[in-house]
């Protein structure tokens, strides 16, 4: 390991940096603006009543414009893995069109196991030309709430437990939607961390934890990628609802990051009509039942100010100016998967999967390596597109593990078993738990195909109704008896590769033990199974890294821990959600409190300062070759500081590894975690070859945010540098003067 100590000139140029540290960085000038004078004119023209006619759904997913003004309406669309098919204008209900069926990008985890900017990017593109045959202006996505517990229902969907890969890969897939002609809309705004009790939970939480950890996706998608939509997420946060909070949408969202697009309600997330005109929600979904006739009223008695409307109006108008709106005879052409977002989703997917272990080199496949192959699990022929009760997509088609295995491994046997009793959206409506002892028939069959098998692939994990939107997980324990059937696989045929099709973390303390190889699958899109197939085949060597922490056990999570979550038991949910189903106002009566008294000590940064053991750490992801990290260097540059290392592929196999920095401030007054990740880069590299990397790293990374003056700072002193595989696998460290 090499360490560096930069010279005097060094601490002295970043003590300059210290001096000027901004508190609020001035965001670029947002594209929105550029129509101010034409909005005037436009509001000008305007009747109270077509302002408020703006300001609510006009169907599921639109919202109005102004017919005789020729300002078309707002068409809305799910986000954020795939564009969500046509329903009937106020149901849930499918249009059943012929060619609606979408590309279904793999899920948020997916994409942030790349941990690569240049394929956020890439599918945000991907995401706006679907949206573009559909002729939809604002995508509901991205999803980037910070992963704070793993039952979390939605975690699939959000990108990583940690703030800064969060904010990167949102900032990019921003970009990649916006460029190409559709707004995003930025969700769940904010700490919407939780799906039990999402729609009356109250989270209290520091300030700092909330600038530090779960804002930043937000703040850097707003000041970086000029984001033009945000949608209030269901909860409240210190007492107020999400969609009528000031300190929210006011105060941090348009005061602080100079935001200047719409803010609309998550979908029936609104609750008062002044609290959510005069806090900053400009468009209640998808109904009116607060911001229409009710909205109306209170401006003609002079309670909401007509001035407010007009804003509200003007940010609407700033969208729909900046959006080329689509003919409604022009949507709905053609069939809207078209074979380059296929390409997008293949390429996601390949770089997203991750080899936590592979021991005696069980993989990859390489050809004449095994005859005859079983492949357990219903999750090999199951699609995982659609599922739980929120955004799925309707795929025009899914390449399931069983099919892409079948098709890369031509002339190995290869035979299915299920294994496991598939857990359906009818065991869920009928309260059948997913924790459950194996199913003993289809533990036989697939036991026997085990033994006569050279090499066993054991497709386990969760599926979309075990992780779904509306509900937490009650345990990270594998479903339907997996690890019972781990086990009996493993004494017929102890060469098992097991492979985690899921999108949040499970309990693996029998599968590491049982299996030598094992890999997470994810949700993987459209083309998961053919890349999952390039992976064990070794066509692809693995480089998916871990955006979140896989705890031993359940009650490790700071969460569970301490004892915050969850805040009410199951038969009190019960309660709520089976007998007062309907009732709203019950459910806002019981308004538990959500503590985030773990403070900034979420994922790694909890284990790590905590010192809890994990079964696989943050940024965690092996290859079939190896990585030789060397010369560190460290550069002030006007900027901040940069980084520089060699970095070569030492083994055998083409390859692409992501090259990790974290910082620790060891003799800070503010508490710290040991390291938080501040960047990183993807490299790719051909087996024997080296390559300088370079990374910037900025000088606002190092900010902390300050309880007492209430803004950002940042604190002179030693600053330790970390360069690594993982946030456990530290190959170089050096340190520089703040
Ligand atoms: C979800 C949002 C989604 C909206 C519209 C809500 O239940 O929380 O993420 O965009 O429905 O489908």
């Amino acid at each position: 390991m090499k360490k560096q100590i930069l010279c005097a000139t060094t601490a002295c140029a970043l003590s300059l940096l210290v001096a000027c540290a901004p508190q609020t960085e001035q965001p670029k000038e947002s594209q929105l603006l550029k129509y101010e004078d034409k909005i005037t004119e436009i509001i000008s023209q305007m009747t109270l009543e077509e302002k408020v006619n703006m300001l609510h759904g006009k169907n599921m997913f639109s919202s109005a414009g102004v017919e005789r003004l020729g300002i078309p309406d707002i068409e809305y669309a799910d986000g954020p893995f795939g564009i969500r098919e046509e329903m009937e204008p106020h149901s849930w209900n499918s249009l059943g069109l012929a060619n609606d069926s979408a590309t279904f990008f793999p899920t948020g985890s997916a994409l942030a196991a790349t941990w690569s900017e240049e394929m956020a990017y890439e599918y945000g593109k991907g995401m706006a030309k679907e949206a573009r045959l559909r002729g939809k202006d604002m995508i509901l996505g991205p999803a980037i709430n910070i992963q704070r517990i793993p039952t979390g229902g939605r975690t699939y969907e959000y990108l990583s437990e940690d703030p800064q890969l969060s904010a990167a890969l949102s900032v990019k897939y921003t970009q990649g939607v916006q460029d190409n002609g559709v707004a995003v809309c930025l969700k769940h705004y904010a700490l919407n961390n939780q799906e039990n009790d999402r729609g009356s939970i109250d989270v209290k939480v520091s300030e700092r934890a909330m600038h530090e950890l779960y804002l930043p996706p937000f703040e850097a998608a707003v000041r970086e990628a000029d984001a033009y939509g945000v949608m209030a997420a269901y909860n409240k946060v210190e007492g107020y609802w999400c969609s009528e909070n000031d300190l929210l949408l006011n105060k941090i969202l348009r005061d602080m990051w100079g935001f200047h697009g719409i803010v609309i309600s998550d979908w029936g997330g609104v609750h008062s009509t002044v609290g959510a005109a005069m806090n900053g929600l400009d468009v209640e979904m998808p109904g009116n039942q607060y911001m229409g006739e009710a909205l109306l009223d209170s401006v003609k008695a002079g309670v909401v100010p007509e001035s407010v409307i007009d804003s509200k109006v003007r940010n609407l108008l700033r969208v729909r100016l900046a959006i080329q709106p689509i003919p409604k005879e022009e949507a709905n052409k053609v069939m809207t998967a078209q074979p380059e977002q296929r390409d997008i989703a293949y390429r996601v997917a390949s770089k997203s999967i991750v080899l936590l272990k592979n021991e005696g080199e069980l993989l990859p496949i390489l050809p004449g390596k095994y005859k005859k192959i079983a492949v357990i699990g219903d999750n090999a022929i199951r699609e995982q597109a659609q599922g739980g009760v929120g955004a799925g997509v309707k795929a025009l088609n899914e390449i399931t593990p069983l099919e892409g295995i079948q098709s890369k491994l031509q002339g190995v046997e290869i035979k299915w078993a299920q294994g496991y009793r598939n857990f359906t959206r009818e065991d869920r409506y009928k309260r059948i738990s997913p924790y459950q002892e194996a199913d003993k028939k289809l533990m036989a069959e697939a036991v026997q195909l085990a033994k006569e098998s050279d090499l066993v692939i054991f497709i386990a994990g969760n599926n979309r109704e075990v992780e779904t939107e509306g509900s937490d997980r009650v345990s990270i324990t594998l479903p339907m008896g997996q690890d019972e059937l781990a086990k009996a696989l493993a004494e017929a045929n102890p060469n098992l590769v097991t492979v985690l099709v899921s999108g949040a973390p499970t309990d693996l303390r029998v599968v590491k033990e049982v299996s030598p190889a094992i890999l997470v699958s994810w949700f993987n899109g459209s083309e998961g199974g053919n890349a999952l197939a390039d992976v064990l085949s070794g066509t692809i060597s693995p480089s998916g890294k871990l955006p979140f922490t896989y705890p031993v056990k359940l009650e490790d999570n700071q969460a569970y821990s301490l004892n915050v979550y969850p805040q009410i038991t199951e038969e009190e949910r019960e309660d709520i959600f089976v007998n007062l189903v309907n009732r709203k106002d019950a459910r806002e009566r019981k308004s538990p409190t959500a503590e985030y008294s773990e403070g900034i000590f979420v994922g790694y940064r909890w284990f790590e300062n905590k010192q809890i053991p994990v079964a696989y750490p943050f940024g965690h992801g092996l290859s079939y070759t190896t990585f030789e990290y060397a010369d560190l260097q460290l550069t002030p540059v006007t900027e901040g500081f940069e980084v520089s290392l060699q970095i070569s592929n030492t083994g055998q196999f083409d390859a692409e590894e992501v090259v990790q920095l974290y910082i620790g401030r060891p003799d800070s007054k503010v508490e710290r975690p040991m390291k938080e990740l501040k960047a990183f880069q993807r490299v790719a590299l051909k087996a024997g070859e080296s390559k300088t990397v370079r990374i910037l790293v900025p000088k606002d990374r190092l900010r902390h945010w300050d309880e007492t003056t209430h803004g950002w700072a940042i604190e002179a002193g030693k600053a330790d540098v970390y360069v690594g595989s993982s946030s456990q696998d530290i190959r170089l460290n050096g340190s520089i003067e703040i």
